[in-house]
């Protein structure tokens, strides 16, 4: 009898998200037509920038005529994508070279994708909270999980652990979810540490562009010693708006050598069998979030979303309740009010204000207690969710904070 994978017998019975997707349709069944603010998933709902659309369209065209039309991508990215994304590291002094850049279908598909490279005996270590498909895409590959947790004593950003001896390590900054950034010094601690035990550092860099703080590195390879230790897992899905369109690229340094085997090699030799690449329209229309009015264009939707993040601090910060995040990330991590557990709190809001947010226990037991609200909504339902939250918990909260 075929054996299936077993492993996937050690997994929650559905996806975070998912389960959360099932809460809302269930509840809509239950109350149809209510309007629903949602703060929960971190999709996106401004529109792509002009400058993308403009790109979109005319590649378009160009798969309408003999002389311009493309079939099969390079698998690894168009060589015009890869060098736009080389020159946007480069002018951020970061030296890339375009086969370092590998374009993907998103970053939450390639962080799954990248696992192929490593065996699945390694031990990979999670920093939690965390974006959970990092323990949900290792347990199905069997992989053993050290989960090294962080709270408010260390600000959500947790110091190597000398220890233990990992081989994979997530690093999430801004974080996901609780919006907390690493400095350089910090970073360069993991990176240090990295080096020291032969251990590769998947830097999850998906949020990158909301930083603002220059202290703070907005990529891994600002720092020395990264090119032997890391992969950066990048995405246009909250810096451009493309969650729905999908794109993201990996940057695979080529000093990133183990056991005498070089992984950008081996990712290439792992695309080029496993994807035929992505479509050209969509390289295309990614292409263009890298010229400088496409830089200039998302930096007004990324203006947005941090507005919105603003409009919800300030609601928090009426009502006494503790958050971290909102700055330099688009996601706020607020302690539930009343000590409630963050299922309870879900419902809660749900029930009484129909406010939809994240459960911190989703990403990882040390979560629990935590709500995360998202900054991607919206302005019209973000400032309706903070008159919601004010009226309905104005009175409940004094001095929690
Ligand atoms: C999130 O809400 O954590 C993200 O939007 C999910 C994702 O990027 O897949």
């Amino acid at each position: 009898m075929l054996m299936p994978n077993l492993n996937y017998a050690q997994l929650k019975d559905s996806y975070l998200f998912a389960h959360i997707s099932k809460r809302i349709a269930s509840y809509l069944k239950e109350h149809p037509g209510t309007r629903l603010l949602r703060m929960g998933i971190g999709d996106v709902s401004l529109p792509l920038c002009d400058e993308v659309i403009r790109a979109l369209h005319s590649a378009v065209e160009d798969q309408a005529h003999a002389e311009t039309f493309h079939g099969y991508m390079p698998e690894c990215g168009a060589p015009f994508l890869r060098e736009a994304i080389a020159d946007h590291y480069g002018k951020r002094k970061i030296q890339l070279s375009p086969d370092e850049v590998f374009v993907s279908s998103g970053a939450s598909d390639e962080l799954g994708d990248i696992l192929d490279l490593f065996e699945s005996r390694s031990v990979v270590q999670v920093l939690e909270p965390a974006y959970p498909a990092y323990v949900d895409a290792n347990t199905m590959a069997g992989r053993t999980i050290l989960h090294l947790n962080s709270g408010e004593d260390n600000g959500f950003l947790p110091e190597p652990d000398e220890s233990v001896r990992p081989d994979l390590i997530y690093l999430c900054s801004p974080n996901n979810p609780t919006g907390a950034v690493f400095n350089r010094d910090q970073l360069q601690r993991w990176i240090d540490y990295a080096n020291a035990i032969g251990a590769v550092l998947l830097f999850d860099a998906a949020y990158e562009a909301f930083i603002e703080d220059p202290t703070c590195p907005r990529s891994i390879f600002e720092l020395s010693g990264a090119r032997t230790c890391a992969i950066e897992i990048c995405s246009l899905s909250k810096t451009a708006g493309f969650t729905g369109t999908r794109l993201g690229y990996t940057v695979i340094p080529r000093e990133l050598n183990r056991y005498g085997m070089n992984l950008n090699q081996m990712w290439v030799r792992n695309r080029t069998t496993k994807t035929n690449g992505v479509s050209y329209i969509i390289q295309k229309g990614a292409s263009a979030v890298f010229t400088e009015r496409g830089q200039q264009q998302i930096q007004a939707n990324l203006s947005y979303y941090k507005e919105n993040a603003g409009i919800l601090m300030k609601a928090l910060d009426e009502l006494g309740i503790r958050y971290y995040g909102g700055k330099n990330a688009p996601y706020i991590w607020l302690r539930c009010p009343g000590n409630k557990t963050s299922w309870d709190f879900f419902e809660e809001l749900l029930e009484n204000i129909q406010v939809i947010g994240t459960p911190g226990a989703g990403f990882g037991a040390c979560g629990e207690g935590y709500f995360r609200l998202s900054s991607f909504a919206s302005r019209d339902d973000t400032q309706e969710a903070s008159k919601r939250l004010l009226a309905y918990f104005s009175g409940q909260t004094s001095g929690a904070k």
